[in-house]
């Protein structure tokens, strides 16, 4: 996959997180930001209420989906969920990268053999993991090198991209160079509420050190006025061009 994304409107790199469960709170939320920002991201929490629904709304009305369920499962049972999620006609979606190489190949093969294959993204190491939980699970070692080694499996594996934490873009960037897509959660604008996210960057931070895409999702969804507070991220990223 080539680097085709156009991101000369910079509200193009915003990727809104629709962590919501009701129907009528996700269609106001789509009607008021499509044709603004790149895409909507479905995670379980979304896909779990309301099921291949939310796609279809999301498609209807006009939006990009990044699918973000992270498969990880079997070869075979991924590269099934990749096809089905193809169906649905999604942009991006997300796999483990922890699945390992077959699976990766398996998901990324899978959504080659399709008429428009989305971006394989592979995410590395949970964020909200840190050093012990990690040596719990057998991975000892300094979260950093864990991203890298599985960032270096995913890429080898032939998927688009990563996604990646603010703190460990340089380091990614410095490894794979500008090829690979890098998606960047736990972003705050100046001034905005943290909320549960440990570790914030601002969205001009967080592309200056390498993101492509920024996942963005309480600040925007849960703004008096979601679509200003979109604009005043796009005037932020502006201001630094
Ligand atoms: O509301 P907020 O901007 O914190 O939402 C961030 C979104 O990015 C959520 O959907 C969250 O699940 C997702 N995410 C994250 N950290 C990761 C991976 C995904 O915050 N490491």
């Amino acid at each position: 996959m080539t680097r085709s994304t156009d991101f000369s409107d910079p509200a193009r790199r915003i990727i809104v997180a629709l962590d919501v469960s009701g129907r009528e709170e996700l269609l106001q939320l789509i009607r008021t930001l499509r044709g603004t920002v790149g895409m909507f991201k479905v995670g379980k929490q979304l896909f779990t209420a309301l099921g291949p629904e939310a796609l279809a709304l999301i498609k209807k009305e006009g939006g990009e989906v990044f699918l973000d369920l992270k498969f990880h499962d079997i070869p075979n049972t991924v590269a099934g969920a990749v096809r089905a999620a193809c169906r649905h006609g999604v942009a991006m979606l997300t796999v483990h990268a922890s699945g390992g190489r077959a699976m990766l190949e398996a998901a990324v093969q899978a959504a080659r053999e399709m008429v428009s294959a989305p971006l394989v993204i592979g995410a590395t190491v949970l964020t909200s993991l840190g050093a012990q939980d990690l040596e719990l699970i057998g991975l000892a070692g300094p979260p950093e090198q864990a991203v890298l080694r599985l960032g270096g499996l995913a890429i080898e594996a032939g998927l688009d991209g990563l996604v990646a934490s603010a703190r460990e873009l340089t380091a990614l960037r410095a490894e794979f160079g500008k090829q690979p897509f890098l998606v960047t959660p736990g972003i705050r604008p100046k001034g905005a509420a943290a909320h549960d996210q440990q570790r914030v960057a601002t969205p001009l931070k967080a592309v200056s050190d390498g993101a492509d895409f920024l996942v963005i999702g309480r600040p925007i969804t849960r703004a008096d006025d979601p679509l200003a507070a979109v604009e005043a991220i796009v005037d932020e990223l502006v201001e630094a061009e």
